[in-house]
């Protein structure tokens, strides 16, 4: 069993997007018995709240089914818990340390890292396009995923 933590800051707009889009892949795949899929914030903004509507449209959208998603804040054990914690951008890297401490298994990545041009997903709470984060998820993901069929 692989274990997957997508975290944000707020765990309403671009983790829960990847959480539910790679669960879709692993489903389309076949493959979703293997794998035990969730996301988490740093922050305690939004905890307790459901997905933004923006994400919540756009996988609508994608015909992508969307969770009874309640967010919630990244915990110490989450560290130990998960195989790979997948940050959206750089500052989500360093507050999930503050969190976990530091990365000593080598567990932390940035989600972009696993494709061509490795970079940060905007948050779309602030630019309010879904569009881009939606397709930057998807090619991080088609990353994460060809990552995964070499490493195993
Ligand atoms: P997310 O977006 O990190 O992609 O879920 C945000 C959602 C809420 C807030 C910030 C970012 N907020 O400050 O409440």
């Amino acid at each position: 069993m692989i274990k997957v933590l997508f975290v944000c800051l707020g765990n309403i707009c671009r983790s829960p997007m990847a959480e539910y889009v790679f669960k879709d892949m692993l489903k389309k795949s076949g493959e979703e018995e293997n794998f035990y899929v969730d996301s988490a914030a740093t922050s305690t903004e939004e905890i307790g709240n459901s997905v933004h509507y923006g994400t919540r449209n756009k996988l609508k959208q994608m015909n992508i089914e969307c969770g009874n998603h309640k967010a919630r804040r990244i915990t110490k054990q989450d560290y130990e818990k998960f195989d790979y914690i997948i940050a959206m951008e750089e500052r989500n890297i360093i507050d999930i340390e503050r969190i976990v401490g530091k990365d000593i298994k080598g567990k932390i990545y940035k989600l972009l890292d696993f494709s061509d041009y490795p970079r940060d997903i905007a948050d779309p709470w602030y630019t309010g396009n879904f569009d881009k984060t939606y397709d930057d998820i998807v090619q991080g993901l088609n990353g994460f995923m060809k990552y995964l069929n070499k490493a195993n």
